[in-house]
C-alpha cells in the first residue's frame, strides 16, 4: 500500500467538503465588493504549507541517528494507569518497551519517586537516552481543587483562571508531571452536553481570553522551570458542537459556524503559546478531526503557524475505523499521520502498525520526521533532555500539596465563581444569627460531588462539605437531613424527615442540582432538568412554604423547575472545589458578595437547547405576543431563564458618564469606551461590566448580541470607579463572502452593562473604512481594566 496516493479518504473527503463550502463563499463574492488587500483568506483545503521547521541542534542530530521503529516508539503514548489505580499498568513489560525506545509518553501516571524510576530507565537505559514525557488530566487542580472550570468562568476574571492553573502546575509538575491535557477550550451552546462543565461556555470572545489566561498560568513564561506545565488546547475542531449535544458526536457546522465561533480560542491558544494541541473525537461534516488534513496540517500548521506537539485524544486514531475512513489500523494511522498527528494517544498503531507503511512512502516518511521533530522539540523546551529528574524531587511534592495559601486561593477563587441567580425577598445574606436553619439534600454533605469531575489526585477527605463549614458555624442552630440520595429513586421516608426538619426551622437551606457524575464525559443528558428524587424532594421543601433559599449544585445550565419560583433566593455554586464549604458560608453569610456571572445561557427547558445568546437576526425575530408568527417555541418565554452574563449582588450599581474617546473609528485606530460605575448600596462588592457589540448592517447577518469585553471590578461602598474597553476595527472582522475577515465601514452598535439581558449604556460609534484582518473579532484580546475617575 502505498500513502498518499491510495488511503486518503478522510482527507480526500475533507478537502472536497471544505472546498465546496469555500466554493460557496467565492461564489457569493462575485456579487460582493470585491477583496481588499491583504491578508489571503484561509481556505481550509489549501496546499499543505512547507515543512518550514527545524529542530534544535541536538534534536535533529538525534532524527539522524533514529530507526523507524524509535521514531514511532517517540509518537507513542501509553496508558500508565487508571483514575482508580495510577501507575498500576507500568509493569516489566512496559519497562523493556521503554528500554526498546518504543514509548514517547504516559499518561495517567504521578508521584515524582515513581516517575523517577521511569524516566531514570528512558535516560539511562535505552539506546537514545530520550527522556519521557508523563501527562495527566489536571483540569481545575492536581491535589487543591478549584471550582469546576465552568465555575471558575463564572468568576468572569481572567486573573482567577491564570490563579487556579499556576497552582495546579506547581502541584502537578512536584509529582513529575509535565504536561496537563487543558485547558478545554470548545465552545459550549447545547447544556445538554456534558463537557460542557470542563470548559468556559457559550462565547467564543470570552472561551478566546479564559484560554490565554489558562494558557499563562500553566506554562508561566519558562517552560523548562520545574514548576511550569505543557498546555494542551483542547478539543481541536469543533468538539462542543455535537449535534444534539451528545458527546462524540457528528458538527454538522457551517464554516462561517467554525471560523467565527468553534475555532477563535484555538487561534487565540496558538498565538498565546500554547505547547500542545489535541484533536477532537468527532467529525465535522463527515470528516473526522484526527484525520483532517484540511483542518489540522494546513489550517492549524500552515496558515497559524503551529509548531506545537499534536495529540490525538483516547484511540481516536483507531476510531477513524469506527467513523468509517479507513479499514485498517495501519490506515487510520497513515490518516492521522499525514493530518500531521503527532502523538497517539493509547492506541499504539503508529507503534505497532505503521513501520512498514512508512518504510514504502516518502510521504509518510517526511510526516514521521516532522511530528517526531516536534515531540523532541517539545521536551528540548521543557527541559528533561537536560535535566531529566527536575520534576521529580519528593521533598517539593510533600511540600507544595494543599498548602494554607494554596486552600485559601481555592476558596477565593470558589467564593469569585458564585452566582447569586436571584434573590427575590432578599431572603440573601443570611443574619449572622439566622435562628435555627434546617440544612437540607445530600449534596450538601457530599465532599466527591464537592469536587466535581476531572478530579486529577483531589481527595473527598480534603474537602470541606457546606453540611461541615454549616454545623460549625451554626451549632445547635443546624439540623441536616439529607432528604434521600441526589438521584436514582426519591426516598419518601427520607423526604418526609425533611420536611419536618423543614417545618421546625425558621429558615431553609436547600442544596439541591446535579452530582459530579451527572456532567463530564460521556454525561450528555436528554434532560436537564434537576434529577427525579431532587425533584420531589425541592416539591416538599417549598410546600412547607417555609422561607428557602436554594444552593445549586451543577457542571451544566439546568432547568431550574421547580426552584425558579418568584419569590426564590438562589445561589449557584457549581462544584466549587476543596474549599466547597467555606466559600459558600462566606457568601450566604454575606461576607463575601457575590458577583459570579453565567458564562452559559440557562435555558428554561432542555426543548430550548441550544440556547445561546449570540445567534443570528432572522426575517422574524422572536416575539413576545404570541399572534404574531416569530421565531419562538410557542409553549414558552421567549427569554431565557437566565441570560449570558447575569449574575446579581448584594450591592446594588449605577452606571453613568459614557465616554466614547472618538466616534468614528478609522483603520490602525482605537476607541476607548468608559463608564463610571458607583455603588449606591452599603456593601462593598464587586461588579463585572460587560461590553456586548452588534454591526445592525453588514454583508452577511452578524449575531445579535457579541462579547467583546468584561471587567471584575471591586468597588467599595459608595464609591466609584471607572471602567475601560479599548477597540480596534479588527474587534468587528467576520468571515465575509470574501473569504477574508473584514469589518465593513459604518456603524457597530455597543451595550455596556451587568449581563446581556441588563443594559444600562448604549451608543455606536462609525467605522470609516472596512478593514481586513487577520482573523476573525473573537480570536483577537480586548485591553480592558480600570481607570482613575
Ligand atoms: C479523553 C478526553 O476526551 C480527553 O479530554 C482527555 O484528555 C483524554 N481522554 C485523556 O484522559
Amino acid at each position: 500500500m502505498t500513502y498518499p496516493e491510495r488511503a486518503v479518504p478522510a482527507a480526500r473527503l475533507g478537502y472536497h467538503v471544505c472546498a465546496a463550502a469555500l466554493g460557496i463563499l467565492f461564489l457569493t463574492a462575485c456579487v460582493s465588493p470585491s477583496p481588499r488587500a491583504e491578508p489571503a483568506p484561509e481556505p481550509l483545503g489549501s496546499a499543505p504549507a512547507a515543512e518550514a521547521f527545524r529542530g534544535s541542534e541536538r534534536v535533529e542530530a538525534l532524527l539522524a541517528k533514529m530507526t523507524t521503529a524509535e521514531k514511532l516508539g517517540q509518537l507513542n503514548q501509553m496508558a500508565g494507569g487508571r483514575q482508580i489505580a495510577l501507575n498500576s499498568r507500568i509493569d516489566e513489560g512496559e519497562l523493556a518497551r521503554v528500554r526498546a525506545g518504543g514509548v514517547g509518553s504516559y499518561l495517567h501516571v504521578a508521584g515524582a519517586e515513581f516517575l523517577e524510576t521511569l524516566q531514570r530507565v528512558a535516560v539511562e537505559e535505552s539506546r537514545l537516552g530520550i527522556p519521557l514525557l508523563f501527562a495527566m488530566d489536571v483540569v481545575h487542580g492536581y491535589r487543591t481543587m478549584f471550582p469546576v472550570p465552568l465555575g471558575i468562568a463564572a468568576t468572569f476574571d481572567t486573573a482567577d483562571a491564570e490563579l487556579s492553573a499556576r497552582i495546579a502546575a506547581i502541584e502537578a509538575t512536584s509529582a513529575g508531571l509535565h504536561w496537563t491535557f487543558a485547558p478545554m477550550i470548545d465552545v459550549a451552546r447545547d447544556a445538554r452536553w456534558g463537557r460542557i462543565v470542563e470548559g468556559a461556555g457559550e462565547e467564543a470572545f470570552f472561551v478566546a481570553a479564559m484560554a490565554r489566561a489558562q494558557i499563562r498560568g500553566y506554562q508561566g513564561t519558562d517552560l523548562s522551570a520545574p514548576d511550569t506545565i505543557l498546555a494542551t488546547a483542547k478539543h481541536f475542531g469543533a468538539y462542543g458542537a455535537g449535534t444534539g449535544g451528545r458527546d462524540y458526536d457528528s458538527a454538522d457546522i457551517s464554516e462561517r459556524t467554525l471560523r467565527e465561533v468553534y475555532l477563535p480560542p484555538f487561534r487565540a491558544a496558538a498565538d498565546a503559546g500554547a505547547g500542545s494541541f489535541m484533536v477532537a473525537f468527532n467529525d465535522i461534516g463527515g470528516v473526522p478531526t484526527t484525520a483532517n488534513r484540511a483542518l489540522v496540517r494546513d489550517l492549524l500548521r500552515g496558515k497559524w503557524g503551529y509548531h506545537g506537539l499534536v495529540v490525538s485524544d483516547w484511540n481516536s486514531v483507531l476510531e477513524l475505523i469506527n467513523h468509517g475512513v479507513a479499514e485498517t489500523r495501519e490506515e487510520a494511522g497513515a490518516l492521522a499521520l499525514l493530518a500531521s498527528v503527532d502523538m497517539e494517544m493509547t492506541s499504539g498503531i503508529y507503534a505497532n502498525d505503521l513501520q512498514a507503511a512508512v518504510e514504502a512512502s516518502p510521504a509518510l516518511q517526511a510526516a514521521l520526521d516532522a511530528s517526531v521533530r516536534r515531540v523532541l522539540m517539545t521536551k528540548e523546551r521543557l527541559g528533561p533532555f537536560d535535566t531529566p529528574f527536575a520534576y521529580h524531587d519528593p521533598a517539593r511534592e510533600a511540600a507544595v500539596m494543599l498548602t494554607p495559601e494554596r486552600r485559601a486561593a481555592a476558596r477565593h477563587v470558589a467564593e469569585r465563581s458564585i452566582v447569586l441567580l436571584r434573590n427575590d425577598k432578599g431572603l440573601l445574606p443570611l443574619a449572622e444569627a439566622p435562628g435555627r436553619v434546617a440544612l437540607i439534600g445530600a449534596l450538601a454533605d457530599d465532599a466527591r460531588s464537592m469536587i466535581g469531575s476531572w478530579k486529577a489526585q483531589g481527595r473527598p477527605e480534603d474537602v470541606i462539605t457546606l453540611a461541615a463549614t454549616l454545623k460549625v458555624r451554626l451549632g445547635d442552630d443546624l439540623v441536616y437531613e439529607p432528604g434521600g440520595p441526589a438521584r436514582w429513586e426519591a426516598d419518601p421516608a427520607a423526604i418526609a424527615r425533611a420536611v419536618r426538619a423543614a417545618e421546625a426551622a425558621d429558615i431553609v437551606i436547600l442544596v439541591t442540582g446535579e452530582d459530579y457524575d451527572l456532567s463530564g464525559e460521556a454525561r450528555s443528558r436528554s434532560d436537564i432538568g434537576l434529577p427525579a428524587p431532587q425533584k420531589e424532594l425541592a416539591r416538599a421543601i417549598l410546600a412547607t412554604g417555609k422561607p428557602v433559599i436554594t444552593v445549586v449544585m451543577t457542571g451544566r445550565p439546568l432547568d431550574l423547575d421547580p426552584l425558579d419560583a418568584e419569590d426564590a433566593s438562589i445561589l449557584l455554586a457549581w462544584f466549587p472545589g476543596t474549599q466547597a464549604g467555606p466559600a459558600v458560608a462566606n457568601v450566604l453569610f454575606g461576607a463575601v458578595s457575590p458577583a459570579g456571572r453565567l458564562p452559559a445561557t440557562f435555558p428554561r427547558r432542555t426543548g430550548q437547547a441550544p440556547f445561546f445568546m449570540g445567534h443570528y437576526p432572522t426575517g422574524r425575530p422572536a416575539d413576545p405576543d404570541l399572534s404574531k408568527d416569530s421565531a419562538r417555541y410557542m409553549d414558552i418565554p421567549i427569554t431565557p431563564a437566565y441570560a449570558f452574563g447575569h449574575g446579581l449582588s448584594y450591592g446594588q450599581f449605577e452606571y453613568g458618564s459614557l465616554g466614547v474617546s472618538q466616534s468614528e473609528l478609522a483603520p490602525g485606530g482605537v476607541v476607548t469606551l468608559s463608564a463610571a460605575i458607583t455603588n449606591v448600596s452599603g456593601v462593598d462588592a464587586d461588579e463585572v461590566a460587560q461590553l456586548y457589540v452588534r454591526d445592525p448592517v453588514a454583508q452577511v447577518a452578524r449575531p445579535v448580541q457579541e462579547l467583546r469585553g468584561f471587567v471584575r471590578v471591586n468597588i467599595p461602598a459608595g464609591e466609584t470607579r471607572r471602567v475601560f474597553f479599548r477597540l480596534k476595527p479588527e474587534h468587528f472582522a467576520y468571515l465575509a463572502p470574501s473569504g477574508h475577515y473584514e469589518a465593513d465601514a459604518g456603524r457597530i452598535d455597543f451595550r455596556i452593562g451587568p449581563a446581556s439581558d441588563d443594559i444600562r449604556l448604549t451608543g455606536h460609534i462609525t467605522l470609516t473604512s472596512p478593514v481586513v484582518s487577520a482573523m476573525p473579532g473573537a480570536a483577537i484580546a480586548v485591553e480592558a481594566g480600570t481607570e482613575e475617575e
